[in-house]
């Protein structure tokens, strides 16, 4: 049987986590925002604050739902907060050791009928179920930056993810206004995979000159309305996390055509990493 979630637990209050807070929060769920010390948790806090007096100025949000929204979220530094959420989405780094370690703590700390969520952007929800005691109850949650703005979440089931599990994410997903698509644990998911390939084929064809960053960016946005062309979206995940994600691919789908093409290979090592560093296929400063 699905669940009703109404009490969620956010695991790092980063870029990801304190959107991911918000949203939960605005559709009338209460959040405990945790981050690794308080004083971080609370930072997410304040950027949620941030967030939603942007959107009071812009008319977007009113002031009673800024001040409902804030009302509902708390945050600590400590995992026991997570005790009390019936489902806790992890948003820490994207690195597989860590989030092994987090899991293998909540199973200590949360009761095994509370749902468990990874908001990670590449890997094996199943490689992540392996080691646990309970791993029906995780699944991919992957939400999309910024998560107050962005529609989409992909709920990746993983080898060992019940039905029931998936039901009560689908449900969560759609109480928070969001739109998901249920896509089977595989390497990249739909949309990295997707979106990576398109990003690599367009920088192979700038290193073989058949057209400027500009020029290619311009083609899918105008010819088939990309709201964004790859190379700039490149630009602005950071072509070191780029690197990263189509290393992967290239390891696990064992295809050619996610083999990171030269030019990234050599951005990324003169520590040309995008908007973050003001240059990547574009110079932002
Ligand atoms: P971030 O670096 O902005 O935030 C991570 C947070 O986790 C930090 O505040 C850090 O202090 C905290 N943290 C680290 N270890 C912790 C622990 N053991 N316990 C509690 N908190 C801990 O990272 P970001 O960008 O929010 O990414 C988080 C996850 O979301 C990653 O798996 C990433 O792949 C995924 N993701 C990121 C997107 C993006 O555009 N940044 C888009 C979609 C998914």
């Amino acid at each position: 049987m699905s669940q009703h979630i109404d009490r969620v637990c956010v695991i790092g209050a980063g870029t990801m986590g304190h959107g991911i807070a918000q949203v939960s929060a605005m559709a009338g769920i209460d959040v405990v925002l945790v981050d690794a010390t308080a004083e971080l948790a609370e930072r997410g806090y304040h950027r949620i604050r941030e967030n939603l007096e942007e959107g009071v100025k812009r008319q977007k949000v009113t002031p009673e739902q800024r001040d409902k929204t804030l009302a509902r979220i708390t945050f600590a530094g400590d995992l026991a907060v997570a005790g009390s959420a019936n489902l806790v989405i992890e948003a820490i780094p994207e690195k597989i050791e860590l989030k092994r370690t987090l899991f293998a703590e909540l199973e200590r700390q949360v009761s095994p009928g509370v749902l468990l969520g990874s908001n990670t952007s590449s890997l094996s929800i199943t490689d992540l179920q392996a080691p646990l005691t309970h791993p029906q109850r995780l699944l991919g949650l992957h939400f999309f930056n910024p998560v107050h703005i962005n529609k989409l979440v992909e709920v990746i089931h993983g080898r060992q993810t019940s039905k029931d599990a998936l039901e009560s994410a689908l449900e969560y997903v759609r109480r928070i206004e969001k739109e998901p698509v249920v896509i089977k644990d595989s390497p990249g998911f739909a949309t990295s995979r997707l979106g990576v390939l398109l990003g690599l084929e367009a920088m192979r064809m700038v290193e073989e000159g058949v057209a400027s960053a500009e020029d290619i960016d311009k083609a899918l946005e105008l010819g088939y309305r990309h709201p964004m062309g790859p190379l700039r979206l490149t630009d602005l995940v950071g072509l070191d996390v780029r690197l990263d994600i189509a290393r992967y691919l290239h390891q696990k789908l064992g295809a050619e055509q996610f083999r990171p093409p030269a030019i990234l290979e050599r951005k990324v090592a003169e520590g040309k990493l995008g908007k973050k560093t003001g240059e990547g296929f574009y110079k932002w400063s």
